[in-house]
């Protein structure tokens, strides 16, 4: 089986292969401050510098130039990767609030998935990129109206990257706490697989837990995990 190693101290080992099943599309799911961006980011930087395999960062939520400065702190230097053209961030933040080459009903309904899906095809092609992170998809559930829509933009968002072979993790806001429960917000099912954090503050613990990853097995259950200066690590 081809494995795309996470880098992320501890968890590939948790996969029976030795990391993600390549071609699929990982939901990330957690609360504030969990830790979604920092894993996100560590996954694309080691793909970069050890694996070879390049990747693009989707931001749909904080402005490039503050991503780059709060992951300087963990020692990754995305500036120098994107010169290499290692790293590709993608800045759909500033292109929704400039309302810059998007039509006005566009700009109205936010970022549409066709623009969003066509800008990561022609980067993909354009970079050889293999990894994908976008963060985070709640912004784009936010501009449409109903449910159905929400399944059906996120559906061609799956398909879309699984086309590209991409091994994509996409970010979505949600109290990974929730998972598990009754109620599943419907994006945990149109993905591959779901990795939860969660942040346990009465117990000072955070959290990590694989929910589902199609075509892979992988251990169950929740495990604890630092940030530390190099990032995040499994603690075992
Ligand atoms: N240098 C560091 N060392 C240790 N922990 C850190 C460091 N920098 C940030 N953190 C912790 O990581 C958290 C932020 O992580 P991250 O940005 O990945 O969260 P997130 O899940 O993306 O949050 P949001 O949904 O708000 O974007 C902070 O709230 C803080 O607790
Ligand atoms: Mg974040």
């Amino acid at each position: 089986m081809d494995a795309v190693k996470t880098g992320i101290e501890g968890l590939d080992s948790l996969f029976a292969d030795g990391g993600l099943p390549r071609g699929n599309s990982v939901l990330l799911l957690g609360g504030p401050g969990a830790g979604k961006t920092i894993f996100a980011t560590q996954y694309l930087y080691e793909g970069a510098t050890q694996y070879g395999e390049n990747g693009i960062f989707v931001s749909l939520l904080e402005h490039p130039d503050r991503i780059s400065e709060h992951m300087a702190r963990f020692g990754w230097d995305l500036a120098a990767l994107g010169e290499e053209g290692k790293l590709t961030i993608i800045d759909a933040v500033t292109e929704r609030v400039k309302k810059r080459d998007i039509d006005s009903e566009v700009a109205k309904r936010g970022l549409d998935m066709t623009h969003l899906l066509g800008i990561i095809e022609k980067t993909v092609k354009s970079t050889d990129a293999k990894r994908v992170v976008i963060d985070a998809i709640s912004a784009l559930s936010l501009s449409l109206s109903d449910i159905f829509q929400v399944r059906t933009e996120m559906l061609r968002l799956s398909l879309g990257l699984a086309e590209l072979g991409t091994t994509a993790l996409i970010i979505s806001e949600s109290p990974a706490a929730n998972i598990g429960s009754t109620e599943f917000p419907v994006e945990t099912f149109l993905f591959d697989g779901i990795i939860t954090l969660h942040l346990d503050n009465e117990a000072q613990k955070r959290k990590l837990a694989i929910r589902k990853m199609r075509g892979a097995k992988h251990a169950i259950g929740s495990y604890n995990f630092d940030i530390t200066d190099n990032g995040i690590r499994l603690i075992s």
